[in-house]
Order: C-alpha cells, then structure tokens, then sequence
C-alpha cells in the first residue's frame, strides 16, 4: 500500500506545489479562445445559404476583436476552420476559404492601424498557395502589435497538432527522459502563449471540438444559446463575469 501513494515522481516532473493563494479572477483573463458555432443555424432560420451564415460571423468576429481590445483582454484564439471542416460539402468548404482569403484582403489594414498582431495555428501547408502567402504576410506584418493578440485556429485540429508536435520531437531525436509537459508545449502551435483562461462556446453546443485539447486542460469552461453571428458586446461582458464567479484551483487547493 505505502509503496503505492509514496512513489516516486519519475523524471523531471516537478515536486508537489503548494497550495495556491485565492485568486484575483479579473486580472487573470489574458487569454479567452472562442469556439464559434451557430454560424449555419443563424442563416437557416433566415432562409439564406449557409456562406451568408459565415459571412455574418466574421462581423460578429471584428465586434468581439474590438470588445475584447476594450476589456483589456490580450489575445483572442478563434476556431474558424477545423481540420475535420474538410468534410463539408465543397461548396461551404471553396466559401470559407475564400471568405478567409477575402477577409484578410479586406482587413489587415485596419487590424495593423488597430494594434492586432495576428497569429495563424494550424497546419499551414494544406492550404493554399495563396491563403499560406496571406496568412504569412499578415502575421509578419502585424508582428508587433501589442494591444491585443487575434490567433486564428484556420486547419487547425487539437489532435493533429499533438501528432504534428510528435513527429517533430522524434525527428529531433529527443531522448525519452527529456520530454515533460514544457517540452511538449513548446513543440505545440501555441509555443510561448499562455493557455487560455476561458473558453467560450456559442450555439448551445457543449463539445470541445477538438480546439485546443492540450492547452485548455484547466480552462473555465462557458457556453451560451447565442448564435455566433448574434454574439457581441454583451454575452463578451456576460461569459467575463461568468469567470469572475469561479475560482480557479488548477486541481489544487485554495489556501484559506
Ligand atoms: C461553425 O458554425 C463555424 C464554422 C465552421 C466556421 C466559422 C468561421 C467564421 C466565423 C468565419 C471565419 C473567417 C475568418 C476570416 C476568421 P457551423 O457552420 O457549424 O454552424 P451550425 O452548427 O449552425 O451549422
């Protein structure tokens, strides 16, 4: 029995932290992820095709860009296209792509002149000619930027991102006893952000998706009825206060 809670911690895990102090909640948001679901919904019950959904929705996305900058918010990461997405009729799959490619034509310039630095995470390579040369000149151009971060998960899968951070590490002959949890992260897309603190999901749905697998492991967690493209101010201030509720222990304890 002893031999089983007594073990040993093998390798370079740390030692068992102490407990955490009582969180100050609201200084804590530097990173909320959205999962912006509802898009088709939205256009359905419109009776419009569902790119007039997603076209609504990158509105909703440059409103929420501007709230989240006002509540002092340091980086967004959205899901806009997963590496599942390619599943859809090509049709949704040929629009979203050119609404992307579209949408950063339209505004870098006024993302730049507002102080976003963009980020892309995801598999770069599988896009594109054209979308990678976008997506590679707009984060160049933003590169510093600071008055807040817009990452944009465009093919991206929380999966494939941990395959992708596998074959690196092996390719770089990491030996075993190395690899712990900071090594892992900084072979991950989101290498040097920090995880996010709130993940919001809109629709009403109460799935991960696949976003952000190993980075949420301790986020809070929020989900609304919302459709994306009616998402704004409002619900941004509403899921922020739904965090400012909780207390974050991280698995631990909260000192009393
Ligand atoms: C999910 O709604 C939404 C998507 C798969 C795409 C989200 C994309 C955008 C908001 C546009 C992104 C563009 C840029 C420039 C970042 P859904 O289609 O699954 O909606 P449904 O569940 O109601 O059918």
């Amino acid at each position: 029995m002893q031999k089983l809670f007594s073990s040993k911690r093998k390798g370079n895990e740390s030692a068992q932290p102490a407990p955490i102090a009582p969180t100050e909640p609201e200084s804590l948001v530097r990173h909320i992820a959205i999962i912006m679901d509802g898009n088709g919904r939205w256009a359905t019950k419109r009776h419009l095709p569902r790119l007039a959904g997603h076209k609504a929705g990158v509105s909703a996305l440059r409103r929420v860009v501007e709230c989240a900058a006002d509540e002092n918010i340091e980086m967004l990461s959205v899901y806009a296209f997963s590496t599942e997405n390619w599943g859809r009729p090509r049709a949704e799959v040929d629009g979203l792509m050119r609404l992307f490619w579209e949408t950063i034509r339209s505004d870098l310039e006024k993302l730049h002149r507002d102080g976003v630095r963009l980020r892309h995470l995801g598999r770069l390579q599988d896009l594109s000619p054209d979308i990678q040369k976008a997506i590679l000149d707009s984060v160049e151009l933003t590169r510093n930027n600071t008055r807040i971060s817009l990452n944009v998960c465009f093919n991206y899968g929380g999966r494939a991102e941990l395959v992708d951070a596998i074959r690196q590490i092996i390719a770089d002959g990491k030996d075993p006893e190395v690899i712990n949890e900071e090594l892992i992260s900084s072979y991950l897309y989101t290498r040097d952000l920090p995880d996010p603190d709130l993940v919001i999901r809109t629709a009403g749905e109460m799935r991960v998706s696949n976003f952000l697998l190993w980075q949420s492991a301790y986020s809070e967690y929020y989900a609304t009825s919302t459709l994306w493209p009616d998402f704004g101010h409002e619900d941004l201030l509403a899921a922020l206060n739904s965090y400012r509720q909780r207390q974050r222990r991280f698995g631990r304890l909260v000192a009393s």
